[in-house]
């Protein structure tokens, strides 16, 4: 077991580097004062190695164990904030005007530089723990960008791990689900393009406005009729623009959105859906539409062994019946999903307690779960490479 009293100590100091982060957000691949912050910590406690500069403004420190060992595992945190005012009047609330750590990648920065103190103080382990710090996961990429810079290669990273607050799930409290954990994000834009006039002479005209409505509807009917009941799938149209004046006919209108599915099969079919019902209705009623999808963030797949030995060290540091192996997946996307696509892991959710949603103005980490997140991660460098007894 990890040594409970230095978890403490690390994690007393944690609670300052986190609010530190809080006060100081920063956006997408912009992580510069995080990632400055992040790697003089990591040299000062003394890690092996510190690389920076790895998918722009990641950081990687590597702590080897004290008793040799062959295995490479890695352990990720997300640095980057959102673009939201705060609404808190806490005395480390974000001092940049219209952003905010929001989701929490405060406090998963801290534990991760708890983990890799911890680590580097006591390498009760055989074998290399890498501590991967990324920017951009709020819509970046930074994630992907990592592992494009070569990132698993590099470091010889075999299996590795990642981790996320939840609003709602008591601290002290883990989550997770073998399979699909959070969903592929898509973003789709369908382009209309009618015959604009007089909003008084209807019959000379192809109404974008009428089309894009009727596209709109028409969408509906693939999740509720092409897709298998029992799988999931969200299809969204999120913003419909078109016209300007009172008396105008426009002759174009465009429809932006999100799909969201757990699985490659379904979502193919979403894609190809989309495209022949908006084209098809569009060509309905005279007018022509354009579709392009953008696949985003693919599934963050949960690897059934991984899962199974970090729900062990789960009960671990929090009791078996904290511990809910089962959890429904989550139709929001994650970029660890590119590290899942690369080597074997799995993506946890670790309790925040009765506070704002993420995303929401008035989010806050709770610091209670700060030692609670740093022995995860030490137990789990601790459990996957034992000392020989
Ligand atoms: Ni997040």
């Amino acid at each position: 077991m990890a040594d409970s009293s230095r978890i403490e100590t690390v994690a007393a100091d944690a609670v300052a580097w986190r609010r530190d982060l809080h006060a100081h957000p920063e956006l997408l691949f912009d992580t510069h004062r995080t990632s400055a912050f992040v790697a003089e910590k990591l040299k000062a406690f003394g890690v092996d190695e510190v690389v920076t500069g790895l998918g722009r403004t990641g950081v990687v420190g590597v702590v080897k164990g004290r008793s040799g060992g062959s295995r490479t595992i890695g352990l990720r945190a997300d640095m980057d904030a959102l673009p939201i005012e705060e609404a808190t009047n806490l005395p480390y609330r974000s001092t940049v005007p219209g952003t905010m750590h929001a989701c929490g990648h405060d406090g998963h920065t801290a534990m991760l530089l708890g983990a890799a103190r911890y680590l580097a103080e006591t390498r009760d382990f055989a074998g290399t723990a890498v501590l991967i710090f990324q920017p951009a996961e709020e819509g970046g990429g930074g994630g992907k960008e990592m592992c494009d810079d070569g990132l698993m290669e590099r470091f010889g990273i075999e299996e590795v791990y990642g981790l996320h607050n939840m609003p709602g799930l008591p601290v002290g409290s883990f989550a997770i689900r073998k399979g699909p954990m959070m969903a592929a994000a898509d973003r789709v834009v369908i382009d209309i393009e009618g015959r604009g006039g007089h909003g008084a002479a209807p019959h000379h005209c192809v109404d974008t406005v009428v089309v894009a409505a009727q596209i709109v509807t028409a969408l509906q009917s693939i999740v509720a009729r092409n897709v298998n009941p029992l799988e999931s799938a969200v299809i969204s149209i999120t913003a419909i623009r078109a016209g300007e004046a009172f008396n105008v006919i426009p002759q174009t209108a465009r429809l932006m959105g999100t799909v969201r599915t757990l699985d490659p099969a379904i979502q193919d079919l979403c894609e190809a859906r989309i495209n022949a019902v908006a084209t098809g209705v569009a060509r309905a009623l005279g007018a022509e539409a354009k579709v392009t999808y953008e696949r985003g963030y693919p599934v963050t797949f949960n690897h059934a062994d991984q899962t199974d030995f970090v729900a062990d060290v789960a009960r671990a540091v929090s009791g078996a019946e904290r511990i809910d192996t089962k959890v429904p997946p989550v139709m929001g996307a994650e970029d660890f999903s590119y590290m899942l696509e690369r080597r074997p892991g799995a993506y946890i959710f670790m309790g925040n307690g009765d506070t704002a949603g993420l995303h929401h103005p008035a989010y806050d980490f709770d610091d209670k779960a700060l030692p609670v997140g740093i022995r995860y991660w030490a137990e789990l460098i601790e459990r996957a490479m034992p000392r020989a007894a």
